[in-house]
């Protein structure tokens, strides 16, 4: 089978790799990639955002699945392009891709199909912000109702910082959703879905803040680690039974039905799995842990998804053991990263290109935010992380920073 994988990050060169073990992948494609992707795939250049674009590529290069990775394209409705041209396609039609898109539909979709969540509500003008910063908090999530890659959420204690985040997002206008705080450890989990067929894959978490401890602002992700070795036997279960399943039956219920990964982003509380929000497509970086895990080819079940036969996939295989990823972020990160500084020591298994590219001089650097993904895996999380910290123990960038407590929590 040959397969086009789109998108440029961390996420899809741990796809392009994971595809590049399964033996029924004969041809491997990335548009437009990334330096990373370039060893294993042919990259080749297209407007993402572009449905025609991408599907032209996909029919040039005669494939028989593509797999879109990152949300703005399948928001945009690339996917409806794609599969209107008769190619196989794992990734959401834009109106199921609204569960992440709209954080208001989303709401609505999760209150009709009874599935716990916060409360939230929309401020869409400066004269209403205080009066929703009384009714809210002290610990204040507010979120931009688009999407914003995770940078347009800041959870606070601070009330002026929460002012703050809520004007600047009216003022560039955009409405800014704001959230009751759910409280209990977060935990990521990735469902195949084709229509009301529901196959999880191993639950991750996720490390937002970009310091130490869970320190600094938030970002689009520092690192995570699969699977959980503190949650409950049968939570799995329970999430796909009460949260993924029930939103997967609303959406189809609504004309919707939802093709490709479903991405349930939960609080762990006393009462039970709350949802923080869904996406549509595959966490970044759990994904690169959690592939590090799979034992299963990869193509064949992003295949049966997206011809509608997961019904008929077998039971994924999962190695023992645990996974984890560090992200090496450039100087700077989470704000306006330093770019162009040289690389060296990435060219290992299990380092996955996030925000690089190859300077005139032919070198490579850096040219992100989040720059490299270092996945580690071993027998338990002591021994993924020994392996990921070796490994980024190994790769220089002036000026760069990591968290070096992911999955420490865990142990
Ligand atoms: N891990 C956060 C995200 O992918 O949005």
């Amino acid at each position: 089978m040959r397969v086009l994988v789109i998108g440029s990050g961390g996420r899809e060169h741990a796809l392009l790799d994971a595809l590049s073990r399964d033996d029924s992948v004969t041809e491997l494609h990335a548009a437009p990639g990334n330096p990373g992707t370039a060893a294993i795939a042919t990259n080749h250049a297209v407007d993402q955002a572009s449905g025609d674009a991408v599907a032209d590529l996909a029919e040039e290069l005669g494939v028989d699945l593509v797999v879109i990775g990152p949300e703005v394209p399948l928001v945009l409705g690339v996917a409806d392009v794609v599969r209107a041209r008769g190619i196989a396609v794992f990734g959401p039609s834009a109106a199921a891709a609204r569960i992440e898109g709209s954080k208001a539909f989303a709401k609505d979709v999760m209150a009709t199909a009874g599935v716990r969540t916060a409360h939230s509500e929309i401020v869409d003008s400066p004269a209403q912000i205080d009066a929703a910063l009384d009714r809210f908090g002290p610990t204040w999530v507010i979120k931009d109702d688009g999407l914003a890659a995770g940078k347009g959420v800041v959870v606070t204690a601070d009330r002026a910082e929460a002012r703050a985040h809520a004007a600047e997002l009216l003022e560039i206008g955009r409405p800014a959703l704001f959230e009751s705080f759910l409280d209990g450890p977060e935990v990521s989990l990735f469902c195949l879905v084709d229509g009301t067929t529901v196959v999880p894959l191993l639950p991750a978490q996720d490390h937002k803040r970009v310091g130490d401890g869970d320190t600094g602002p938030n970002t689009g992700g520092m690192g995570a680690y699969a699977p959980l070795p503190w949650l409950a036997p049968g939570a799995v279960d329970e999430i796909v039974d009460t949260v993924v399943g029930p939103v997967a039956e609303e959406l189809a219920r609504r004309g919707a039905p939802f093709n490709g990964l479903l991405y349930a982003g939960l609080a762990m509380g006393a009462d039970g799995p709350a949802v923080v929000e869904f996406n549509c497509r595959f966490g970044d970086p759990e994904t690169q842990a959690v592939l590090g895990l799979l034992d299963s080819p990869l193509g064949e079940a992003l295949l049966a998804t997206a011809i509608g036969r997961l019904a008929d996939l077998p039971a994924l295989r999962w190695r023992d053991g645990a996974a984890i990823t560090v992200v090496l972020a450039a100087e700077n990160y989470p704000g306006t990263p330093r770019k162009g500084d040289p690389i060296t020591g990435a060219d290992e298994p299990g380092v996955f290109h996030a925000g690089t590219a190859i300077d005139d001089r032919g070198r490579l650097v850096s040219a992100g935010g989040r720059v490299l993904n270092v996945v580690g895996v071993g027998g338990d999380l002591a021994a993924a992380r020994a392996d990921a910290y070796a490994k980024l123990g190994r790769i220089k960038l002036p000026g760069s920073h990591f968290r070096t407590d992911i999955g420490h929590q865990a142990l």
